[in-house]
């Protein structure tokens, strides 16, 4: 594995840490040339901390012109309806909310930063987003319901989750296509990443690992398929993991995935009992349907400037396509 100097091997365990050499090495590059943007790394401080301030959120918005303008616009959107125009950051936070307009920032950000419609063709790449969109707030609905987890960090690692899958469509298209190959044929995803070596949960770690992530993040993103591996951050982690197969049961789910983690871990893990889960997803079901169309304006508001590359999130250079 390629681990950064100042992340502790023996602290991770991870069954198949076979990277294909030239991924590792490409990421490697990679990693400095794509270095998170300041922006995205305040906000992921910034939407986990539950004692942020309107105000501190708001300067950090407004340091990208092109930014503010899509989350006013979006503020605006037909979604929540509002009767007065909504014309500054401040305001647009107390209608769609601090932490989901920071997560929307956010995620503005990693889809200019990935581009993942530069993908292999038949493949949806918006499916990706908007599974990594639903995850985030399944978690957020999920900690707030359990009280185990605190609700923006859960929102972060659902939206991170999927890193490594992101960054292979984005970044390395010609090996994900061997991989969609594969899975055609009659493999099944992980196993196809295992024979290929791009285990997406590792290619997502070693990334937040270079990128200096906090460990709480890198452990969701490593062990989303395999929550009973998690050490330190047992609860957040199983929740991803739930809500990644509840973004799977309620239509959300991603054609390369099949989910294989143990239920019973983690309702125990996270606290929360069957029936309450049940409940859970009939009410989540109703909401998800309204929620759908914010995050396609989302995006869509996201990709004329990935095109345009005119914010700082997209100050940063794109690799050439896979070997
Ligand atoms: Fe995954
Ligand atoms: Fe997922």
């Amino acid at each position: 594995m390629v681990f950064p100097m100042d992340v502790a091997l023996d602290s991770f365990d991870f069954p198949d840490s076979r990277l294909d050499p030239q991924v590792a090495h490409r990421l490697r590059d990679l990693s400095l040339l794509v270095s998170l943007p300041q922006i995205s790394l305040r906000l992921i401080d910034l939407i986990g901390d539950p004692n942020t301030s309107v105000r501190e959120l708001r300067d950090v918005v407004e340091m990208d012109p092109a930014l503010t303008a899509k989350v006013i616009s979006l503020a605006n959107s037909t979604y929540y309806a509002v009767r007065v125009p909504v014309k500054t950051v401040e305001r647009a936070i107390t209608i769609i909310g601090y932490q989901e307009l920071g997560l929307m920032s956010l995620g503005m950000g990693l889809t200019e930063t990935f581009n993942v419609s530069a993908g292999p063709r038949g493949f949806d790449s918006e499916s990706l987003w908007i599974h990594s969109l639903a995850v985030s707030w399944l978690g957020q609905r999920l900690a707030l319901q359990v009280k185990t987890v605190e609700p923006g960090e859960a929102m972060i690692a659902g939206l991170l989750h999927e890193l490594g899958l992101i960054v292979l469509v984005s970044k390395f298209p010609l090996i994900f296509q061997k991989l969609l190959d594969l899975i055609l044929a009659g493999q099944i995803g992980l196993e196809a990443e295992s024979a290929l070596m791009i285990r997406h949960e590792l290619v997502g770690f070693e990334l937040a690992c270079m990128w200096k992530l906090p460990k709480i993040y890198l452990e969701a993103i490593l062990y989303h398929h395999q929550p009973e591996k998690a050490k330190e951050n047992k609860a957040i982690v199983a929740l991803t993991s739930l809500a990644d197969i509840l973004a799977n049961k309620i239509g959300f789910g991603l054609q390369t995935e099949v989910l294989e983690a143990d239920p019973d871990y983690i309702l125990q893990t996270i606290g929360l009992s069957p029936v309450d889960l049940q409940a859970f997803i009939r009410q989540t079901i109703l909401a998800s349907k309204d929620v759908l169309p914010l995050w396609r304006q989302m995006l869509r508001a996201t990709a004329p400037a990935a095109a345009a590359s005119k914010s700082r999130f997209s100050s940063l250079k794109s690799e050439a396509p896979g070997p």
